[in-house]
């Protein structure tokens, strides 16, 4: 892909992010980031470049990382790099190699950190602990960061204040479940140009991803199984007519299982020795550690790259296990993430998360997403669509307010 391609994926991305364009149009001339130094670690693809160009639109510096060593795209890269942003990353990038992209934003002194996974942050207080005299603070994008801060807070080692961008309503109940449930299925489909329809897909971990997730699958005409350690969400997945049980009962049916907990090892080789040929092993959780890699090295004679983001794994009694994007968020690593429209409400909730960061003393922790925050982004995207909202009569208010009042 050449930087022009850098380019239009960019522009297109842009078209189709009304929200983030209507903040930066309230704001653009007050220019509420000047002077600030931005490091972001976030998948760096087109929405995400359309973001880094916005916060540079409204006064920062911006240097930015990819948050995985497989879903940069160099030609995204390229572009913004070319439109004044300070760019560190490539798709592929060693384990050691992504780092160094890291120290390299941190070299830049950043005042605020966007962050997605926990890294950035993490490695700023390990290695470079005197930059947090100059951080005001940043947000977080996802479960697995937030995860990671809170149990750094609880330690009493985290020093910056850190906004769950995570936990805002227009992020996780849209982001996490309608974005990874398109994108996860689009990048299985188009890696391994396969049907869904009529396979038994296997979904670990009911949270908001696993339901975008199974149900997408279903839309598809798949067969759902769901496993879950929840015994709540267990049961939601029950009424929800999704086929329930333990990974160790439900995984010998799988022709696809995708794993989306950000818990470590979910499927196990205990797991794997039951499974059938041909099955498919996608994750779309954060990290890389949710299907064991090792036990699957270890049970297989051979490994070979089968198509671009497959890996056949032939055991020694024939069967074939198939691991896409080597077991890091296929949605990222296999594909182009999420769509643009479901990424304008996330980057919206970052850039509003960003400028209360500048705008109050916060002190270190995790601090919630401000309600008046997640309301104004539910607010300029029904605008940004043209559609209308209800508003209370003032008789329906009083109403609400008066215990005086039941049975008529
Ligand atoms: N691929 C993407 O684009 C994308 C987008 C958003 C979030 N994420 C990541 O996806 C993961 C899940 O996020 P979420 O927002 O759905 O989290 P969540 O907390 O809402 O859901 C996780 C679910 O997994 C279950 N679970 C935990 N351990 C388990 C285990 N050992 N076995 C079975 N189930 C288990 C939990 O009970 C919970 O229901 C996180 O790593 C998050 O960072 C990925």
């Amino acid at each position: 892909m050449s930087r022009q391609e850098g380019d239009r994926r960019i522009d297109w991305a842009q078209d189709h992010m009304p929200i983030l364009e209507a903040l930066l149009k309230e704001r653009r001339e007050e220019q509420p980031l000047q002077g600030e130094r931005v490091g972001i670690a976030l998948h760096l693809e087109a929405k995400t470049a359309r973001l880094a160009l916005a916060l540079k639109e409204l006064g920062a510096e911006v240097a930015i990382a990819g948050s995985n060593p497989l879903s940069t795209q160099d030609a995204v890269a390229e572009a913004l790099a070319a439109r004044g942003v300070h760019v560190y990353a490539r798709h592929g990038a060693a384990v050691e190699e992504y780092f160094r992209y890291l120290d390299q934003v941190l070299s830049h002194r950043p005042t605020l950190v966007v962050d997605d996974g926990g890294d950035l942050v993490t490695r700023l207080h390990l290695t470079q602990p005197e930059l947090l005299e100059g951080l005001r603070g940043g947000t977080e994008e996802t479960t697995t960061g937030l995860v990671r801060l809170r149990a750094m807070h609880a330690a009493g080692e985290l020093k910056a204040p850190m906004i769950a961008v995570n936990d805002a309503k227009m992020k996780h109940l849209f982001d996490n479940r309608f974005g990874t449930g398109q994108s996860a299925l689009e990048a299985v489909m188009h890696a391994t140009n396969l049907t869904i329809a009529g396979r038994y897909a296997l979904v670990v971990g009911f949270g908001q991803c696993g339901k975008g997730v199974a149900q997408r699958l279903r839309g598809l005409g798949a067969r759902v199984g769901v496993v879950d350690i929840d015994p709540v969400k267990m049961n939601e997945a029950w009424l929800d007519g999704y086929d329930v049980g333990t990974m160790h009962d439900l995984s010998p049916k799988a022709d696809i299982v995708i794993t989306v907990t950000g818990a470590l090892r979910v499927v196990r080789r205990e797991h794997l020795e039951r499974m059938r040929d041909g099955v498919l092993l996608a994750n779309a959780g954060h990290f890389d550690v949710e299907i064991d890699k090792q036990a699957l090295a270890d049970l297989a004679s051979s490994v070979e790259r089968v198509r671009d983001s497959v890996d056949a794994y032939r055991l020694p009694d024939g069967r074939r296990f198939y691991l896409l994007a080597e077991g890091r968020l296929v949605n990222l690593a296999a594909g182009d993430g999420h769509p643009a429209e479901i990424m304008d409400l996330s980057f919206a909730v970052q850039a509003l998360a960003l400028l209360h960061v500048v705008g109050h003393r916060l002190p270190p922790g995790v601090h919630a997403y401000p309600d008046e925050l997640d309301d104004q982004v539910a607010k300029l995207s029904l605008t940004a669509r043209g559609i209308g909202l209800e508003v209370e009569t003032e008789e329906q208010v009083r109403y609400r307010a008066t215990w005086r009042e039941g049975t008529q």
